[in-house]
């Protein structure tokens, strides 16, 4: 039977597939890109137009419904989550990439109802995969479901990570420690491929067995967070607590055993939060 949320979550979908085939187009074209925090937190008029048209379609079909999305939040709309449902949004994750034709670009919509992840919505724009994920109904990617790999152990792990936008001299000391301190772990590898919600997917099907990052923000782990809980994935907090969406900070993996070993290995990198900005 179809819940609640079904018409939301088929919204989702089709806004997803329509921006997809536009960011595709785009990717080939001439680019004005502009920096937002820094020098490599970079934005596209593309990310505008495909936030825009997300927005105003949801706006005109779910008026009382809220919005967190990335662009907005750049502009100075703040990120609140409250018990109203909420569309999440990252109109392309991976514009690092999207801006160099690197083919790793999605977009990701999340929905929230009373400050809880009801589905994921994740569009890989160049492989035209879908992946989707409803609280209590699995996650699939292009109608096949998915599992995580169920690796407990860190030694046999394909680790993923992303770098974040700081690039001052403390905060890349800290991102290589960490890198190293999972490669001394003997961890398999440590993959960096330039967008957190597709590596999220990655470890959702079983590609990889964990992921971690400080600043990354709630529009990069709402969707896939869901995706990851429902084909058997564990997401945290980087201290090993419950996930806190708007700390700008996760673990996520295949198991729970797995998600502590790197959480236990992390040294902080302070971010601040999503909703204090
Ligand atoms: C970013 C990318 C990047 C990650 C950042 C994200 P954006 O998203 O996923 O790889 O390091 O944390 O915010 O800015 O391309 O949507």
């Amino acid at each position: 039977a179809a819940g609640p949320w079904e018409e939301c979550f088929q919204a989702a979908v089709q806004l997803a597939l329509r921006a997809g085939q536009i960011i595709r187009k785009a990717l080939t074209e001439e680019k004005r890109v502009s920096t937002k925090t820094s020098a490599a937190d970079l934005v596209t008029e593309t990310d505008h137009l495909v936030e825009d048209l997300i927005i105003s379609e949801l706006r005109e079909r779910f008026p009382s419904h809220r919005f967190i999305a990335e662009e907005a939040a750049a502009s100075g709309a703040k990120c609140v989550l409250t018990h109203s449902p909420t569309w999440i949004i990252d109109p392309i994750d991976g514009t690092c990439n999207f801006v160099h034709r690197f083919p790793t670009v999605a977009v990701s919509i999340g929905f929230a109802v009373r400050q809880e992840l009801e589905f994921g919505v994740i569009y890989h724009c160049t492989e035209e995969r879908l992946y989707t994920g409803r609280r209590g109904r699995g996650a699939f990617c292009n109608g096949q479901q998915l599992r995580v790999s169920g690796e407990t152990d860190l030694s046999k792990a394909l680790v993923l990570t992303e770098i974040g936008p700081k690039r001052d001299p403390a905060t890349l000391k800290l991102f290589l420690s960490n890198m190293e301190r999972l490669l001394h772990a003997k961890a398999h590898g440590v993959r960096v491929i330039g967008s957190s919600t597709l590596a999220l997917c990655h470890l959702a099907s079983g590609a990889a067995d964990a992921y971690y990052q400080f600043g990354l923000h709630c529009w990069d782990l709402a969707a896939a967070t869901v995706i990851i809980r429902e084909a058997g994935g564990i997401v945290i907090d980087t201290s090993g607590g419950p996930l806190d969406l708007m700390a700008c900070r996760v673990v996520a993996a295949s198991t729970r055993e797995m998600a502590m070993l790197i959480a236990q290995a992390l040294q902080t990198i302070n971010y601040g939060r999503d909703d204090e900005k």
